[in-house]
């Protein structure tokens, strides 16, 4: 690998400080340091992303692939919501549009879906690198990684964003990041600080907190990957809305399609688990009267 590889492209540069990460909520320097490197070692054909917000990590990828040579690369960038989650006024992805046109050709942005849709675009063992940034709550970066995986040519990289949230005092449910990358065998996963870029200082905008991004080698072996991963279902879950009912079929079918029965079931001790725990926390809510009232009727 190249020196230049550990750094970012003079494009990227420009671009962030055009955009400042931080008011796009979006990766900085560091990260895209490390993305910088991850796409060089994955030369992918096809990327995905999960998570676009604002597009400036998609933007920045684009500048990338083309700046190591890589400007026939796909891009596919997909969020949940149309607009972004801090400002209704803005369109997702709309510093794509900030882009040249051929590096805007590189990207296929589309709202409305998540990473149970991307199966349906994308024929299993193509996918050459993924980026998740999108719900830091537990298990959602664990169920797009499982919705990723076979989808991806072994060996390629899955990058997760905000390895750090867990040590959020403000922040007590995203640590979806961090509890999936406990549950990485060490050698396949890799982090900012394993590369050494997390302590480098790159003079352009970004946030105090380093070594927030890692990769996740996917193995020749994507069943038996998924079912050690998967053990991180039966973690408390720390998702602030229960799992919608489409999403729970959906996901459903999807883990009894591609992996061997244990993924499912530890998804279902993690549904049980959170949905007692749900109720739990509405019981605790309810007025005392109410609560009387239920126990009495339980007795
Ligand atoms: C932190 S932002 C992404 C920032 C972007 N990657 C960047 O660095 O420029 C997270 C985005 O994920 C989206 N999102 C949340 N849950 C999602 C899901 N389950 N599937 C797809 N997108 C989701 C949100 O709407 C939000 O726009």
């Amino acid at each position: 690998m190249r020196p230049e590889h550990y750094s970012v492209p003079e494009a990227v540069a420009d671009l962030i400080r055009a955009h400042n990460p931080q008011a796009h909520n979006a990766v900085d320097a560091h990260d895209l340091a490390f993305l910088n490197w991850a796409l060089a070692a994955a030369k992918p054909g096809q990327v995905i992303e999960i998570g676009t917000a604002s597009g400036l990590s998609a933007a920045a990828m684009a500048l990338m692939l083309s700046a190591q040579g890589q400007g026939q690369a796909q891009i596919w960038t997909a969020d949940l919501r149309p607009r972004c989650y801090w400002d209704d006024n803005l369109p997702v992805g709309f510093v794509i549009a900030d882009l040249p046109p051929e590096r805007r050709a590189q990207i296929a942005c589309e709202t409305g879906v998540t990473a149970l849709d991307a199966a349906a675009r994308f024929d299993p063992a193509t996918v050459g690198f993924a980026f998740v940034d999108a719900n830091h709550q537990h298990p959602w970066p664990l169920i797009d990684t499982l919705c990723l995986l076979p989808l991806m040519i072994p060996g390629s990289l899955i990058v997760h964003h905000d390895l750090q949230l867990y040590r959020d005092a403000k922040n007590r449910v995203g640590c979806g990041p961090k509890l999936l990358y406990d549950q990485i065998a060490p050698k396949m996963r890799i982090s900012a600080a394993d590369l050494g870029v997390a302590e480098r200082d790159l003079h352009l905008p970004m946030r105090s907190v380093r070594n927030n991004i890692y990769a996740l080698k996917t193995a020749d072996e994507m069943a038996a990957q998924a079912a050690v991963l998967a053990q991180a279902f039966c973690l408390p879950w720390t998702v602030v809305q229960p799992l919608d009912g489409t999403v729970i079929l959906r996901l459903r079918a999807f883990l009894a399609e591609h992996y061997p029965p244990q993924v499912a079931r530890f998804f279902e001790i993690g549904l049980e688990g959170n949905q007692i725990r749900q109720r739990q926390i509405s019981a605790a809510s309810m007025p005392l009267w109410h609560r009387i009232k239920a126990r009495i009727k339980r007795h």
